[in-house]
C-alpha cells in the first residue's frame, strides 16, 4: 500500500524534500563560450523545509537540449542521462552528443531524495560553446604600426628614468557593418593583447575590465564571448576597438625583465562577430584588413606606470555609424601572439565596488590628497568640468609623507623607467567629462591629484575596486574584535591581489608569485569561491613548466626565475590539492598529474640524500631566519606525500608506492639531518619547528618534544611569532594540533610587534608584506592565519576521504578569552555554518549541515550524557548518533539539517 502511494506521489513529481538550484557549468553561471568538450555540470540542493534532517540525493536526471522549447517539453536532444543512481551533485562531466562551435546548450536537472521522492525540474540554465576550431574565427589578427619600436631608454635601479618611453599613442580601430532585418542573435568572440576595450555603436561591450587576464601569450591567449544582440540595430552599425599594452608589451625597464618577454610585440586583436537571423542564415563580421585605424586619445599606457589620456584627441563619434573615417589609415594584418586561443572560463576582472574619499586634504596649494580609507587595487573615475587643455595628474600610493603628500618611495624600486602609478588626463573642455584609465590599475589608498580647476568634492574622484569577479562566500565573526578586523583586512588584501592572477602586491610588482598564492589558498577556499580562476592559473603553470620539471617564481613569466625552490614551486601541488579537498573535484589533479610528477621527480633529482638545499627560505621573518634546506625539504616531503595520495586517487598504484617511498626517505633524511635530541629542528627557529610539525615530518613521540621547543621559543618571545610567511602558514595549526592551542591563540591576538594586531594598530587596512612595514602594505600571505580561525577556532575541517564537504568535521576549539565564534562557508553541497558560544559553564553549538552532506560534530563537555540537542538528550535526538568521547568532547554523527547542541563543560 505504502509502495503504491509513494509511486503515485513520485509520478506527480515535486514531492521531494530537495530541489536542485544554483546550476553551474564549468563552475560558472550560464557561461558563454565554453570550449571544453566535456564541461562539468553542478548544482546545489535546496531543502523544501530547512528543518528536515538527513537529506540526501540518491539519484539525478540531467537533460540538455539545443533549444528551450525542447527542454521545456522534458526532452534532452543533446543529452538525457536518464535516472542515474548517484549522490553526486557536482562536476558531472557532460557526455552527450558532440558539442559543436557556437551551440547553445540549455539544461536542467531533477533529483531524488533519500526516500526516493522526485523533485521538480530545476530552472533551466545554459552554456554556449565557444569557437572550437581556429577556422571558426574566419578572422585575422590585426594591429597598427606594429613594427615601430620606441627608442630604448637605458634605465636602471641606480639611474632611473622618470619619463615615458612609449613613443606612440595607443591605436583605435573601427569598421562598420550592416545588420539585416530579423536578427536573432549576435555574439562577439574577442581577444586583444595586451588589453582591449571593444565598443559597439558608441558603447562599451560587456563589463569586463583589463581583459583578457594575463597568460603566457605565446602559449595561450584568452578570448571572451559577449552576447551583443541588444546592442545591434537593423542597418548600419559600427564596431570600435581600443588596444593597450598590458603585460603583452611592457615598454619600461624594470626589475622583472618584462621588456624582454618571449612574447613581446605590439598590441593586436582578433574578433569574430557572429550574426544569426531568424531565417536561419548567419554571417560573420571579423577583424581583417578592411578595418581602419588611427592613433587614439590614450597617449601612453603601461600596466605599472599608468595612463595618459588626451580627451581632445578622441574623435567624436569614432565608434558610431556615420563617422567619417576617410582620413584613417589601413590596419596591418599581423601574426597572432602564437598562443592558442582559449575561452576565458573564469570570472572576468570587473569593477566590484566604488568607494568615495573619506578625507580630502590640500597639503600644498592646488595639490589635493584624497584618502579612500582602504587599500585597494583599482583606479579612480574622474568627473570634471574644465577648460580645454587642462592637465590633471593623478598619482596613486599607499603611504603619506609627514607633510601629507603622497610618499611612493617604498613601492617604486622595481620600475626604473616611467612615472609609476600616474595618470594624466587632458580635458576636452566639453561640459562635464568623466574618465577612467582602461589599460592600467594601481594599488592604493591615497590619491594625489593636481591640475584640477577647483577644490575636489566627494564626486570629483571616486575609486573603483577592480578584481577577478569571484564571489565572497565565507563569513567569520567572533567575540574578539581583533580577529574580525584581521579577517576584514585579509579579505581586502586577497581582493587587491587577485586581478586576473594571484599577485604578491597590486602596486610595486603585480607579479604572480607562486609562494604567496599557495600560502593563502586554503584560507581563500573558506572565504571565496574562486575555483575557476585558480584552475586558469594552474594551467599557466603548465605553460611555464620546462622539460626539467620545475617552475619560475612568478607565473606567468617573461623568462627567468627557475630555481626559486620548492617553497614557491609547490604551489603546483598544494593549490590543486586544496581545490580537490575543498571543492571535491578530481579534474585538476587529472589534468596536471604528469606535470606534478615531473616536478617532484625534478626535486628528487636535485636533492642530495633527499635533502633539497636550494631555494628561497622562509620569507621576511622579523628576527630569525630558517636555513633553506629545512623549509625546502619540508615542502619536498609535502609534495611527495601529497603526490602519492593523488596517484592513489587516480588509480596509479605503482606511482603511489614510489612516491610514498620517496616521502618516507625524505622524512628519515629530514629527521637525521635536522632533528636534535632536545627537540630542536636545526637551530630551533619557530619556522623550522613548525615546519616539522605541520608536515608531519617527526614521529608522534618526537613531535611532543618538537612542539615543546616551539612553545618555549614563543614564550621566550613573550608570546610572539618570529616567522616569515611560510612559517606563519604552519605555526598556528602546528601549535594547536600539538596541544598548545591557547598559545597559538595568544600569538594570534597580540597587538604588539610583530603581529597583525600591530599592523592594525598602525592603521593597516590590508595585510603587510613584512612585520615592520618596510615594504608593501598590501600583501596577502600573512593573512593565512584566517584559515586557522576556520579550522581551529570555528573548527570546520574537511575530510580528505570525502572531499568537497561531503563529510566534514566540526570541532570547535574555545581558546583564551574567546566567548563565541560564528563562521560559515559555501561548499559544493551548500552552506556550512557553525556558531558556538561559551556562557559560564554552558557550551552551545549550532551547526548547519547542507543537504547531501554529513558531519562529525565534536561537542566539548565533561560528560556525553549532559549534551542536549534541540532540548533532547543528544544521543536520542533525531538524526544524531553518538560515536564516543575523544579529547574532552562528545562526538556525534549527523546528516544534513540544523542542530543546536548544549553541554556543560
Ligand atoms: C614578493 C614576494 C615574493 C618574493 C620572493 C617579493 O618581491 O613581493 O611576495 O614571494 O619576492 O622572492
Amino acid at each position: 500500500m505504502f509502495g503504491l502511494i509513494a509511486c503515485v506521489l513520485a509520478a506527480g513529481g515535486a514531492d521531494g524534500a530537495l530541489s536542485p538550484a544554483d546550476l553551474t557549468c564549468e563552475l560558472l553561471k550560464d557561461p558563454l563560450g565554453i570550449d571544453v568538450l566535456r564541461p562539468r555540470l553542478a548544482w546545489r540542493l535546496v531543502a523544501a523545509d530547512p528543518a528536515t534532517r538527513g537529506l540526501k540525493q540518491t539519484a539525478y536526471r540531467i537533460l540538455v537540449a539545443s533549444d528551450l522549447r525542447t527542454l521545456s517539453k522534458g526532452k534532452g536532444n543533446l543529452w538525457d542521462t536518464g535516472k542515474v543512481l548517484s549522490d553526486t551533485n557536482w562536476q558531472i562531466p557532460y557526455k552527450g552528443q558532440s558539442l559543436t562551435s557556437r551551440l547553445t546548450c540549455f539544461w536542467k536537472v531533477k533529483c531524488w531524495d533519500q526516500d526516493g521522492n522526485e523533485s521538480d525540474w530545476s530552472k533551466p540554465a545554459k552554456w554556449t560553446v565557444g569557437l572550437l576550431e581556429t577556422s571558426d574565427w574566419g578572422a585575422k589578427w590585426i594591429g597598427y604600426e606594429t613594427n615601430l619600436r620606441p627608442t630604448p631608454v637605458v634605465a636602471t635601479y641606480e639611474k632611473p628614468h622618470a619619463d615615458w618611453v612609449q613613443d606612440r599613442p595607443a591605436p583605435i580601430f573601427r569598421r562598420t557593418f550592416s545588420a539585416k532585418p530579423g536578427l536573432k542573435s549576435a555574439v562577439a568572440s574577442v581577444c586583444g593583447v595586451g588589453l582591449y576595450e571593444l565598443r559597439l555603436n558608441g558603447k562599451k561591450v560587456g563589463d569586463h575590465e583589463l581583459d583578457p587576464p594575463f597568460t603566457r601569450y605565446d602559449k595561450r591567449c584568452l578570448y571572451s564571448t559577449f552576447d551583443v544582440t541588444k546592442q545591434i540595430k537593423q542597418g548600419e552599425n559600427a564596431l570600435g576597438m581600443l588596444i593597450g599594452n598590458g603585460w603583452f608589451d611592457v615598454n619600461e625597464n624594470e626589475e622583472w625583465n618584462f621588456l624582454n618577454a618571449h612574447w613581446r610585440a605590439k598590441p593586436r586583436f582578433i574578433l569574430n562577430l557572429h550574426l544569426t537571423y531568424a531565417d536561419g542564415t548567419s554571417e560573420n563580421v571579423v577583424s581583417d584588413g578592411t578595418w581602419k585605424a588611427v592613433h587614439g586619445p590614450v597617449l601612453r599606457d603601461a600596466i605599472r606606470n599608468g595612463e595618459v589620456f588626451d580627451a581632445r584627441e578622441e574623435p567624436a563619434g569614432w565608434d558610431k555609424p556615420g563617422f567619417d573615417d576617410a582620413k584613417w589609415q589601413s590596419v596591418e594584418v599581423v601574426d597572432g601572439p602564437k598562443g592558442a586561443l582559449r575561452s576565458l572560463s573564469m570570472p572576468a576582472i570587473k569593477t566590484m565596488q566604488t568607494l568615495k574619499p573619506v578625507k580630502i586634504a590640500e597639503p600644498k596649494p592646488g595639490q589635493y590628497v584624497l584618502d579612500f580609507g582602504q587599500n585597494i587595487a583599482g583606479r579612480c573615475v574622474l568627473g570634471v568640468k574644465a577648460k580645454p587643455g587642462t592637465e590633471i595628474t593623478i598619482r596613486y600610493g599607499e603611504r603619506l609623507a609627514p607633510d601629507g603628500t603622497l610618499d611612493m618611495r617604498l613601492m617604486l624600486f622595481g620600475v626604473f623607467a616611467g612615472p609609476f602609478q600616474t595618470e594624466k588626463y587632458t580635458a576636452s573642455g566639453k561640459g562635464l567629462e568623466s574618465w577612467h584609465s582602461r589599460f592600467t590599475y594601481s594599488g592604493f589608498r591615497y590619491v594625489q591629484v593636481s591640475g584640477l580647476p577647483a577644490k575636489p568634492t566627494q564626486k570629483t574622484l571616486v575609486a573603483q575596486v577592480l578584481h577577478t569577479a569571484f564571489e565572497d562566500t565565507g563569513t567569520f565573526e567572533c567575540s574578539n574584535p581583533l580577529l574580525n578586523d584581521i579577517v576584514r583586512i585579509t579579505r581586502w588584501a586577497y581582493k587587491g591581489n587577485y586581478v586576473g592572477i594571484p599577485t604578491d602586491c597590486p602596486h610595486r610588482e603585480k607579479n604572480g608569485w607562486t609562494g604567496d598564492a599557495h600560502v593563502i589558498s586554503e584560507t581563500a577556499q573558506f572565504l571565496f569561491e574562486n575555483t575557476a580562476a585558480y584552475e586558469k592559473w594552474i594551467n599557466d603553470f603548465k605553460d611555464e613548466q620546462p622539460p626539467a620539471g620545475d617552475f619560475p617564481g612568478i607565473i606567468p613569466n617573461p623568462g627567468w626565475g627557475y630555481g626559486i625552490g620548492p617553497a614557491w614551486d609547490s604551489a603546483y601541488i598544494i593549490i590543486p590539492w586544496n581545490i580537490y579537498l575543498y571543492r571535491g573535484d578530481k579534474r585538476i589533479l587529472e589534468e596536471h598529474y604528469e606535470g606534478m610528477k615531473r616536478f617532484v621527480d625534478c626535486l628528487a633529482g636535485r636533492a642530495k640524500d633527499y635533502i633539497v638545499e636550494y631555494g628561497l627560505p622562509d620569507w621576511l621573518p622579523p628576527k630569525t631566519g630558517t636555513p633553506t634546506p629545512i623549509t625546502s625539504t619540508g615542502y619536498f616531503y609535502c609534495d611527495a606525500k601529497t603526490l602519492a595520495k593523488i596517484a592513489l586517487l587516480l588509480g596509479h598504484k605503482d606511482d603511489a608506492a614510489r612516491y610514498s617511498e620517496l616521502a618516507n626517505n625524505i622524512q628519515k633524511a629530514f629527521v637525521k639531518s635536522f632533528l636534535k635530541a632536545d627537540g630542536k629542528v636545526g637551530e630551533g627557529s619557530q619556522a623550522a619547528q613548525a615546519c616539522a610539525l605541520f608536515f608531519g615530518l617527526v614521529s608522534p613521540t618526537d613531535s611532543q618534544k618538537v612542539a615543546a621547543a616551539l612553545a618555549a621559543n614563543v614564550e621566550a618571545n613573550d608570546g610572539h611569532l618570529d616567522v616569515g610567511f611560510h612559517g606563519n602558514r604552519w605555526l598556528f595549526s602546528a601549535l594547536s594540533d600539538a596541544g598548545h592551542h591557547d598559545l597559538a591563540y595568544r600569538i594570534a591576538t597580540q597587538t604588539t610587534f610583530p603581529s597583525i594586531g600591530n599592523m592594525l594598530k598602525q592603521g593597516a587596512t590590508t595585510i603587510w608584506e613584512d612585520w615592520y612595514a618596510n615594504n608593501s602594505l598590501n600583501h596577502v600571505a600573512f593573512g593565512c592565519v584566517v584559515g586557522w580561525y576556520y579550522t581551529h577556532l570555528a573548527g570546520i575541517q574537511i575530510d580528505p576521504d570525502q572531499p568537497g564537504f561531503k563529510h566534514f568535521t566540526v570541532r570547535p576549539r574555545p581558546a583564551g578569552d574567546l566567548k563565541w565564534v560564528k563562521a560559515s562557508t559555501m561548499t559544493p553541497c551548500g552552506k556550512v555554518a557553525v556558531e558556538w558560544r561559551l556562557t559560564g559553564k554552558t557550551f552551545t553549538l549550532k551547526v548547519t549541515v547542507p543537504p547531501n552532506a554529513t558531519s562529525t560534530v565534536w561537542v566539548p563537555c565533561d560528560d556525553a550524557l549532559s549534551v542536549a540537542e534541540s532540548g533532547r538528550t543528544a544521543a536520542s535526538a533525531q538524526g544524531v548518533r553518538f560515536i564516543g568521547m575523544k579529547d574532552g568532547s562528545a562526538q556525534f554523527e549527523v546528516g544534513s539539517g540544523s542542530y543546536k547542541f548544549r553541554a556543560r563543560r
